[in-house]
């Protein structure tokens, strides 16, 4: 399939600072002691961060961990994905102890190209469910002047929040790595199927789902359902 949308490639994001929307929604060991027991959705934003650190951009990564509606919970704090993303990356990433606030504000004004901040817990706001016009800018102040919108949380992009849909009225948008390969792959496989088409679900939240499994009736030759939706 031909990848019609602009990617972090047809721009040029030497000394500039991209507001970067992850999804780093990993599952954390049920205890509370902060341990992720999955990393592989940190290890798929890694090409798109890579990238923009090798060309010399100042990446303000961002993204939602569960469902705090508004409240400050610490066990959902991004602190253990910082760690575990700058293990990764084998370089520090600078955490706020905010969203939009003063340390988000300083951090994000002071942050040099090639290095990469990480902002707290988008939900910690509820102005980011609401995609509420004013949080959207805030986030988007963060990038500033000549800033440049990335979307690669390729989990979360089917929703019309702030960080995933709001902001773009404010930055100039364009698509990662991730969201770029997931398209090309599934948008073939749905496009141009080659039969016999199998397709295999998991996850847990059915309810998102359902729009999904309607339409692949519609495509696939045999659905298979696993993990939590399966009871
Ligand atoms: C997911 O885990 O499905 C994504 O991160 C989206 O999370 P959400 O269903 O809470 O919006």
């Amino acid at each position: 399939m031909d990848y019609n949308k602009k990617s972090v490639v047809d721009i040029d994001v030497n000394g500039k600072k991209v507001l970067l929307r992850c999804d780093f929604n990993v599952p954390m060991a049920k205890d509370g002691s902060g341990v992720i027991t999955d990393d592989k959705r940190i290890r798929a934003a890694l090409p798109t961060i890579q990238y923009l650190l090798d060309n010399n951009a100042a990446v303000i990564a961002c993204s939602h961990m569960g469902k705090p509606k508004g409240e400050w919970k610490p066990e959902l704090s991004m602190a253990p994905v910082a760690a575990r993303l700058s293990e990764l990356l084998g370089k520090e990433v600078i955490l706020a102890k905010d969203i939009v606030g003063e340390d988000a504000k300083a951090k994000a004004a002071a942050l040099q190209p090639g290095q990469i901040l990480l902002l707290e817990n988008l939900r910690y706001d509820n102005g980011e469910t609401k995609n509420d016009p004013a949080f959207a800018k805030a986030l988007a102040d963060l990038a500033g002047e000549g800033g440049v919108y990335v979307s690669d949380a390729f989990g979360t992009v089917h929703r019309a929040h702030a960080s995933t849909a709001g902001v773009a009225a404010y930055l100039p948008a364009v698509s990662g790595f991730l969201i770029q390969k997931e398209l090309e792959i599934i948008g073939g496989a749905l496009a141009a199927p080659k039969r016999p088409l199998v397709a295999i679900l998991g996850g847990s939240k059915v309810s998102s789902k359902i729009g999904v499994i309607n339409n692949l009736l519609e495509i696939a030759d045999t659905i298979i359902i696993g993990g939590g939706m399966a009871y």
